[in-house]
């Protein structure tokens, strides 16, 4: 694609405040797209306008919020090229100690606000006949860790969605990518220990020493094995974007590409024990 006809292309990101958004918003920026860079927080939309970008309001868990964002940006341009639904958070805790309110909140924010996201966008893509549809899935989109379960419905979920949607557009130009990181250098963690605070009573939990070895994990400037930085997973929306024929699955770090090979040739009660390990308690 050259120079010019990227100048024209026009990109929606979701949470853009931190980690792996905020790296994508300077990335394609610095590529030659048009990026909408949004943020829920008021402190962090006027941060990015400091920065120099186009930015809107959006928070996934208002539908108010969202389609007041499409609008705005509708008025700067006739529909997107490209959409990367990032914006989300991880509910840990043991799945007996979630309340309904808890996981309720996670699809909020995780699932329910990309779908209605992509309902905004997707008829403008199809009318202008082409389009990129990018979801910040998970390793956890396909396999899953103790005390992560929230999260870990939340990115089947969303795996459910695109894998029905993408045969849904078959007959379009709009084409959808998963990309499927294992640990990424972002505020991830921290963000995940906020919301184990404000939803699991550990005193009333069977799993207090589990929850103490997480918390620690949590909290710990000690990166995961194999992290690699928010830069791996540009690379990849670069290549969704760009190339002719948009990958379906970007697996990004080791950890990612071991357990997309594992789980197609090994028997689920082999991996059940394998991930009950991997967990080792809480501690990773
Ligand atoms: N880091 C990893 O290891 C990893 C691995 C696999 C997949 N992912 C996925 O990558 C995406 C980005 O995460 P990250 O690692 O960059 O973590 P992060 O640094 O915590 O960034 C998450 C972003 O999502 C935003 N967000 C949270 N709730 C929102 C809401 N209701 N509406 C709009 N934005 C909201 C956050 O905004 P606030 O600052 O306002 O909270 C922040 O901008 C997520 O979808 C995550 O599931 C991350």
């Amino acid at each position: 694609m050259d120079k010019s006809t990227k100048l024209m292309k026009s990109i929606l990101i979701t949470g853009c405040s931190s980690g792996i958004g905020l790296c994508l918003a300077r990335g394609l920026k610095k590529n030659g797209y048009r990026v909408f860079a949004t943020a829920r927080n008021i402190k962090d939309v006027e941060q990015l306008k400091r920065d120099g970008f186009e930015v809107f309001q959006l928070d996934l868990s208002s539908s108010d919020s969202i389609k007041k964002a499409v609008k705005s940006i509708f008025q700067q341009v006739d529909g997107l090229y490209g959409l990367i639904h990032n914006g989300g958070y991880g509910q840990v805790g043991a799945l007996e100690d979630i309340s309904r309110q808890a996981l309720d909140e996670q699809f909020q924010t995780n699932v329910f606000g990309w779908h209605e996201l992509t309902n905004l966008i997707l008829p403008k893509m199809k009318s202008n006949n082409e389009g990129r549809i990018i979801y910040l899935s998970s390793v956890l989109g396909f396999i899953a860790m103790p005390f992560r379960g929230p999260y870990n419905a939340s990115k089947f979920a969303i795996e459910g969605l695109v894998n029905t949607l993408r045969l849904e557009l078959m007959h379009t130009n709009v084409q959808l990518s998963l990309i499927q990181p294992g640990p990424i250098e972002s505020k991830f963690r921290i963000n995940a220990y906020q919301a184990f605070k404000k939803y699991v009573n550990m005193a009333k939990s069977d799993y207090q020493t589990n929850y103490h070895s997480m918390i620690k994990r949590l909290n710990s400037d000690k990166l995961a094995d194999y992290t690699l930085g928010p830069e791996a997973v540009l690379q990849c929306v670069l290549h969704a974007l760009e190339s002719t024929r948009a990958k379906i699955h970007y697996r990004v770090t080791f950890p990612a590409k071991l357990f997309a090979l594992l789980i197609r040739i090994l028997p689920s009660s082999v991996m059940d024990r394998i991930l009950f390990k991997a967990g080792d308690g809480g501690r990773r």
